[in-house]
């Protein structure tokens, strides 16, 4: 096995060790269940009743479930088999019998070419290794004329504050692979082969204490983080933006959507 091939496995498995235990935080968890990229990403994709959608990289399914009353038929597929098992039970709760969940990955998604007439990844690429295959996997099943509709979070295009604020993620979670500029993710579409129809950015207001706990950051660790944004300076502090009142600690993350179709 090459090194790369290596990497991505240990990249991987970090995944699947990293997101087992978080499965029932991110069942609750508000950035994920009701942030608005959610309600954002559902209407840009426009999905109807007659439509077959795939939710890559569902975690807890959120995305999946919000679109299942929309469409006919969605499936989701995540790596980590704890999060398909919370995301199955959701779907039952609330009487979604047109929506499955199956373990896969991104960068090898097991369903034919050209089934689907929406993928949907939110908040995901930045813990894939090959991000660019991912999207290359998602053309793929796409049908044409079909959409992608995708978010994740983004880092400045100033290349030193991009390494701060993704050293600082792989800090809290060491599954966490690189996040991208708008811009490089845009282009990531286009070499699939994808027209890009829509982009724009949302910023997300993040309770630092919440964010740590669902990844059971260390005290040590949590400490750490914080002194990180508070000593950040010049771009990166401006982005970040962290803020400490009445005991509430938080920071900024920016989201940026990327709406996508293949030729018809
Ligand atoms: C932040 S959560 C995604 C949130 C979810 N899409 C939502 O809207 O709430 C990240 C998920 O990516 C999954 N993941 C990471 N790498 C993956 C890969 N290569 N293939 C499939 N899923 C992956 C993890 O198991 C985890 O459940």
């Amino acid at each position: 096995m090459s090194d790369g091939a290596s990497q991505a496995d240990t990249t991987k498995a970090r995944v699947q060790a990293q997101y087992g235990p978080a499965a029932e935080a991110y069942a609750v968890s508000q950035v994920h269940a009701r942030g608005a990229s959610l309600a954002r990403l559902v209407e840009l994709a426009e999905v109807s009743p007659d439509h077959t959608v795939l939710d890559v990289a569902t975690a807890a399914g959120h995305t999946a479930l919000a679109v299942a009353p929309l469409a006919r038929r969605v499936v989701g597929v995540d790596l980590t088999p704890a999060m398909l098992a919370v995301a199955s039970r959701l779907a039952r709760e609330r009487n979604l019998a047109n929506v499955g969940f199956i373990e896969g990955d991104a960068e090898r998604l097991p369903a034919d070419d050209e089934t689907f007439d929406r993928v949907m990844c939110r908040i995901a690429l930045h813990h894939f290794p090959d991000p660019a295959q991912a999207v290359r996997e998602m053309a793929r099943v796409l049908k044409p004329g079909g959409r992608v509709a995708f978010v994740d979070n983004i880092v400045p295009p100033d290349p030193a504050a991009a390494a701060f604020v993704n050293r600082f993620e792989t800090l809290r979670d060491p599954s966490h692979h690189w996040l991208f500029p708008l811009m490089e993710l845009v282009a990531m579409f286009r070499e699939a082969g994808l027209g890009v129809t829509h982009t724009e950015t949302l910023d997300k207001v993040m309770d630092f204490y919440d964010w740590t706990e669902r990844m059971s950051v260390p005290p040590s660790l949590e400490a750490e983080l914080w002194v990180m944004l508070m000593t950040a300076t010049g771009v990166t502090r401006d982005f970040l933006a962290p803020t400490e009142q009445d005991g509430r600690r938080t920071f900024t993350l920016h989201e940026g959507i990327v709406v996508a179709a293949k030729p018809g």
